[in-house]
């Protein structure tokens, strides 16, 4: 990946998460922001590629096209881990950022290791 096509905010949030992951993820500030910065561009609300939402936990149970996008305490069984770790370019998600840094996908693999926990308001920010 050439860093100099990278956009700021990919740098600034690559820098926010640079050290080892915590053993309890906390999903507002160490999932929702990988989730903000990397997918609900098009995996939001109306805009679902693959029909598949990952705006909130019952959205990734019921999946897209594909069925179930994670399986709380399943990570290597959930699509969602096996589309951002492929290696396979058809497939990455983000199809154009991807890869995810290794940190980044061992916050969401311990997320979802952890059964997927998300608090009732995930926009609540305070
Ligand atoms: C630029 C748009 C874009 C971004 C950003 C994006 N995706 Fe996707 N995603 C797609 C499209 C288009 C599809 C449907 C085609 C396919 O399956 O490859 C898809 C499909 C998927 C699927 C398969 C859905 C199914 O049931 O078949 C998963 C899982 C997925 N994305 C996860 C993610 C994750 C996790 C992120 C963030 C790390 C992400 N995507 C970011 C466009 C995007």
């Amino acid at each position: 990946m050439n860093l100099a096509t990278v956009p700021l905010l990919v740098i600034a949030t690559h820098a926010a998460v640079e050290q080892p992951p915590d053993p309890a993820i906390d999903f507002r500030t160490d999932v929702l922001p990988i989730l903000q910065t990397f997918c609900h561009q098009c995996h939001y609300g109306l805009r679902t590629k693959g029909r598949l939402g990952l705006d909130s936990r019952e959205a990734m149970l019921k999946g897209g096209r594909s069925g179930p996008a994670i399986i709380p305490g399943d990570p290597d069984g959930s699509l969602l881990i096996q589309r951002v770790t492929t290696r396979d370019p058809q497939d990455m998600m983000p199809p154009k950022d991807g890869p995810l840094w290794k940190v980044e996908i061992d916050i969401l693999r311990e997320w979802i290791r952890q059964g997927a926990p998300w608090p009732e308001d995930p926009d609540d920010q305070r």
